[in-house]
């Protein structure tokens, strides 16, 4: 049986209007070239399609079952179209997203595994703070946005995909150093150098102690994990940070986490979007990459320790 996709465009078109002279000018084609067309097809078919009782004309059992058959044959069609489309996307796509600067420790690795099988999708990366993170989102600026605990009251998709344990570090030869388990009342004897106030750290930091009504000498201010790792290197003072930002000076032994009562603080980091945003086909690529490459599958969290605290509100 020869069929063609023109014969049968035109005779889904003739069997829904049920109509020649319609079907022929829905189809921007003559009533004889129509005519033609369904000609051709009874005759592959070897029946016919049509009937005729006084003007109107009516489908036979054949056209009706063919009918069926090529409403299907489209709708497949449609969602191949679709399909390529999305992945036409996603190749050639555009990624604006934004993270945290203490997310950015491994953001760049991931975006360099995402790169290397995704090369012609350019990537626009924004590294900034917790409360301009969470502007963007208000504003809808970004396709996605890797933060710490998202605040509640905003209407956000977020998904966890790694932890983000929150450590004390110091210098190997200050006098906590050689001590286990020690109370978290011996901490208000020593002076902390600390995150911004719009840093997601510096309120995951307050909401533990307060929550546990222990208050920190906190001596200098610095928008830079950084350079409060310099600081705390430099004799500043003891500093909380993002385990992710000080993986190199524990390896060469530059710094090291001291060992206190209900340490780490245990975070998570989130993908996040706004609720309801239609996601380009490459933020929805680098959003499954993300959650693939995550050591903790969305829905799992274990976040035991901040789920007592005060909901962010930073
Ligand atoms: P930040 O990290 O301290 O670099 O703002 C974000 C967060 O932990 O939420």
């Amino acid at each position: 049986m020869h069929l063609t996709l023109r014969q049968l465009k035109v005779f889904k078109t003739v069997a829904h209007c049920l109509s020649f002279t319609r079907a022929a000018r829905e189809l921007h084609l003559t009533q004889p070239a129509v005519s033609m067309q369904i000609k051709q097809l009874e005759n592959s078919a070897g029946l016919p399609l049509f009937e005729q009782l006084g003007k109107k004309i009516y489908l036979t059992t054949a056209g009706t079952e063919l009918f069926h058959y090529v409403r299907n044959i489209f709708q497949q069609l449609d969602e191949m179209e679709q399909v390529l489309e999305q992945l036409r996307g996603v190749q050639s796509g555009r990624l604006d997203i934004s993270v945290a600067t203490t997310a950015n420790y491994f953001a760049t690795r991931l975006l360099a595994k995402f790169n290397s099988c995704h090369s012609n999708i350019t990537i626009k990366l924004d590294v900034t703070n917790r409360r301009t993170l969470l502007q963007q989102l208000e504003q809808n600026e970004k396709d996605l946005v890797i933060m710490g605990r998202p605040p509640e009251q905003m209407d956000l998709v977020a998904e966890p995909f790694m932890d983000n344990p929150l450590v004390i570090i110091a210098t190997p030869d200050h006098p906590l150093s050689d001590l286990k388990n020690i109370p978290l009342q011996q901490l208000q004897n020593e002076t902390f150098v600390v995150r911004e106030q719009a840093s997601g750290t510096r309120s995951a930091m307050e909401r533990f102690f307060s929550a546990r009504d222990i208050t920190l000498n906190t001596g200098m201010e610095m928008t830079s994990n950084e350079a409060i790792k310099q600081a705390v290197e430099a004799g500043l003072g003891l500093g909380i940070v993002s385990i992710h930002t000080v993986e190199r000076e524990l390896e060469a032994k530059h710094l090291i986490t001291l060992s206190i009562e209900e340490f780490p603080i245990l975070r998570h980091w989130y993908v996040v979007h706004r609720q309801g945003k239609r996601l380009s086909p490459a933020a929805q690529t680098f959003r499954e990459f993300i959650l693939q490459q995550a050591n903790i599958s969305p829905g799992n969290s274990t976040d035991t320790q901040e789920t007592s605290f005060p909901i962010g509100h930073e």
